[in-house]
């Protein structure tokens, strides 16, 4: 009897260990494995592992990184010719050492480009010829630094509008639609193994999605290389609908790419607009459109939020087999840039990881729907 007893508490103790194991090791990235990469973006506090809390979280539920700003041209070459990689050569290195699908944001992009790229001495705008020798310049010794190491690129970034036409920015004004496929082939050529993407915001916009795949064929019939489209996920509680959303990953994958969800999170506040996400359209701050800034989102509002991320997933898992990779914008709440946009400010709570880099309940649940399905 006493035998008995003594292998009943052994084999109980046996159990809660593995248990506790089991809860613990529990990670996004360790559900998804069999679906697609799950990312996040990391920022300079995350790079300089000044974030440790942010790290650790990383490490354990993320297998895919991006750089949120630093490897945008502004930063990586501020003065022509003076290319600054210390910020980016640790991004990228984090990646290495901790196994990760590491990706390049972003080579060519109207915003957060440094002032000198389109003008001459004189503050005129630089010839065609000029401006394609230094965008090629830029591309191909960001490309080759990390040959072999980034394993995708964002090339382009944000170049159509919600309605089909191209953004009126300075790479098109001067060198028309063709700057797209330029860039794309300069990357190619610095490292023909890295995958190329197109990424873009609203891209489930019917003009956007007719443009987006009339390139790719476009790219397709000249041969071109381009592996994906980046469809941008900074979303709310009400737009847009998962069947719209749907409606563009069946038809980019129709037209013979992979699609990733690239820059996800979902707020939980009211807009005041739902058409873009350009940085230049912030609002005057409105008091009624910050109305959770204690810190807790009311328990009906928690609950319709958790539903959206749940709707999401439960659409990227039935169309696993065209989507690459889930990646969040951020960590935690207190990372995310919604907190100043489009109204400087306010308390947003769009992330997986509370402000104390606490793991919200929705994470279990998703752990939990990947295993379902
Ligand atoms: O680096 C400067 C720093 O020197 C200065 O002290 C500080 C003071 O404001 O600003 C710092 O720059 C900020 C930068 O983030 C780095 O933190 C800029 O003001 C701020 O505007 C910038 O915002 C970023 C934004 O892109 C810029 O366009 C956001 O963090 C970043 O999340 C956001 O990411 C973009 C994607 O790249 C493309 N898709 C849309 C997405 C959201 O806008």
């Amino acid at each position: 009897m006493k035998k008995r007893i003594i292998l009943m508490t052994l084999l109980g103790l046996v159990s809660y260990k593995v248990g506790a194991q089991t809860k613990k090791s529990a990670s996004l990235k360790q559900a998804y494995a069999k679906d697609f990469y799950i990312g996040t973006a990391l920022n300079l506090q995350h790079i300089h592992d000044k974030d440790k809390k942010g790290i650790n979280i990383i490490k354990k539920d993320f297998s895919s990184i991006v750089a949120e700003n630093c490897m945008k041209s502004m930063f990586l070459q501020p003065v022509e010719g003076q290319f600054f990689f210390d910020d980016a050569d640790k991004f990228v290195a984090f990646g290495q050492q901790n196994n990760m699908f590491t990706i390049g944001h972003t080579l060519v992009w109207h915003s957060q480009a440094p002032d000198w790229f389109f003008v001459d001495k004189d503050g005129k705008n630089v010839s065609a010829d000029v401006l394609k020798q230094r965008m090629k310049n830029h591309i191909q010794t960001v490309v080759s630094r990390y040959k072999g190491k980034i394993k995708g690129w964002d090339v382009v970034n944000e170049a159509i509008m919600e309605d089909g036409s191209y953004r009126k920015s300075k790479f098109y004004e001067i060198l028309g639609e063709e700057f797209i496929p330029l860039a794309f082939q300069w990357a190619h050529e610095a490292d023909p193994d890295a995958e190329l993407y197109y990424n873009d915001y609203n891209e489930w916009h019917s003009g956007k999605v007719q443009q987006i795949t009339k390139m790719i064929k476009d790219f397709k019939s000249r041969g071109i290389r381009i592996d994906g489209i980046g469809m941008q996920a900074h979303v709310g509680l009400d737009y847009p609908s998962i069947e719209e959303y749907e409606k563009a990953i069946v038809a980019y994958a129709n037209a013979g790419v992979k699609v990733s969800v690239t820059e996800l999170e979902i707020s939980a506040l009211p807009s005041p607009h739902r058409i873009s996400s350009n940085v230049a359209d912030t609002q005057a701050y409105e008091k009624q459109l910050n109305p959770y800034n204690n810190g807790i989102l009311p328990a009906d509002v928690e609950a319709a939020w958790e539903k959206r991320y749940l709707d999401f997933f439960s659409l990227f898992l039935k169309h696993k087999d065209k989507v690459e990779r889930v990646t969040l914008w951020g960590v935690t709440d207190g990372d995310s840039w919604k907190n100043d946009f489009p109204i400087v400010g306010r308390t947003d709570y769009p992330l997986l990881f509370d402000r104390k880099y606490k793991e919200k309940p929705i994470v279990k649940k998703l752990i939990h729907l990947a295993k379902e399905n």
